[in-house]
């Protein structure tokens, strides 16, 4: 080994060493409400982000063999240079027909359509203003704008926070507000009515990712905005959560803003386009979704019952209308321990600790699926309790 790789492996012993190496379970089948790990175990799963259980929905399986069979596996370059497929224009008029807004474009994940949308909106003499617990990917994309735009956080869902920041940069030449719809962690919602309204006091745009809004929040699974009956001038998203599950996000906004996207974000003219069996997929997922919104109605019949169930239980559980149901235990290794115990119950839930969550309010979060029978939730619920005494 080189000096180099060796240090490599001692950072990665620590990790093993303080107990914070992450090692993914292995699957051997379709997710869902339930999972088939590797030893041949089924067990109830919370951890998908499969809000609607779609990912393995037949329709959108079909949707993504159809366009397979039409398609083939890619484009084996980027749009700009070998074209297009008609499935891509199809899929983004679809997204931004649902969202309510004039276009859309797609990239391979919503991790590049952040990435694209921060650095290519704005240049010199321009400022973003972000929520302090945005996406790991907004703050990435904050930091890939260049020197001359001004970054600057505001506390967490703190308005007066923001509207001071928006203060600091009142001189800026275009402004952007971005925010989560949906913070991953917390399960809470950005208080979009009051960051719409300063927005149009200091002339800035806002822009939502939400993608653990979509296929959950409002009457039609609209999202964060149709939850609040507000409108936003950009929407981020991904295709690799309720809305299909596989991979992929997009843009939606005004046409002008998508056309700056597709002549000049890097993730896009850099990188291949979304694979059609995904676009196929996503498209089916759409579709569905705009077809059986009781599907939305269902999810929140579940999510209700199992928050309820725990804080009858008295587990500390965090409120919000969001299918991310938070149990909070205080410490990172706690955590991390009751996870692998409810794994032997047969449930499969994440531990997340320190830096990830602030220090002292680790957790174990579930998600809810609109599939999770009372049944599966039933259980889940007698794992937590039959480990009561290790939440204490
Ligand atoms: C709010 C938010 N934005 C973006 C992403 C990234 O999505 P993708 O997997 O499509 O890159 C995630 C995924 O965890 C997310 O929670």
């Amino acid at each position: 080994m080189t000096n180099t790789v060796e240090a490599i492996h001692n950072e990665m012993q620590s990790l093993h060493e303080t107990g914070t190496y992450k090692h993914a379970p292995v699957i051997d089948g379709p997710m869902g409400p339930t999972v088939r790990l590797r030893d041949g175990r089924e067990v109830v799963n919370l951890c998908s982000n499969n809000y609607l259980g779609l990912a393995n929905d037949p329709e959108v399986v079909a949707g993504a063999k159809a366009a397979v069979d039409q398609y083939g596996q890619g484009t084996a370059s980027v749009r700009f240079i070998c074209g297009t497929f008609s499935i891509h224009e199809e899929l983004e008029a679809e997204i931004a027909e649902f969202f309510g807004f004039q276009a859309a474009t797609t990239y391979v994940s919503c991790w590049c359509a952040n990435e694209a949308l921060v650095p290519t909106l704005l240049s010199e003499g321009d400022a973003v203003v972000s929520d302090s617990l945005n996406h790991a990917s907004i703050i990435d994309a904050c930091r890939l704008c260049g020197k001359n735009v001004r970054r600057v956080v505001y506390q967490h869902n703190d308005m007066a926070d923001l509207a001071a920041k928006l203060e600091d940069i009142r001189d800026a030449r275009r402004k952007l507000i971005i925010t989560d719809g949906v913070f991953s962690m917390e399960g809470d919602l950005a208080n979009l009515p009051e960051i719409v309204k300063l927005a149009k006091k200091h002339d800035a745009l806002v822009a939502v990712d939400d993608s653990h809004a979509h296929g959950v929040l409002g009457n039609t699974g609209r999202g964060t905005a149709e939850h609040f009956g507000v409108k936003v001038d950009i929407l981020t998203g991904t295709l690799g959560k309720a809305l299909g599950g596989a991979a992929g996000g997009f843009i939606a906004a005004a046409k002008p803003v998508i056309e700056l996207m597709t002549q000049r974000s890097r993730p896009q003219l850099f990188s291949n386009a979304l694979p059609p069996a995904t676009a196929g997929g996503a498209l089916a997922a759409i579709r569905k979704l705009k077809h059986t919104p009781e599907l939305v109605e269902t999810l929140r019949t579940r999510v209700a019952f199992f928050r309820e169930e725990l804080q009858q239980q008295g587990f500390n559980v965090l409120e919000s209308p969001s299918a991310i149901v938070p149990v909070i235990v205080g410490d990172t290794a706690k955590a991390i321990a009751l996870a692998k115990q409810m794994l032997s119950e047969g449930v499969m839930i994440t531990g997340f600790g320190y830096p990830v969550v602030p220090e002292g309010t680790a957790r174990l979060r579930a998600q809810i699926s609109a599939t999770h029978t009372r049944e599966h939730l039933q259980k889940a619920l007698g794992a937590f309790e039959s480990l009561r005494k290790s939440f204490a």
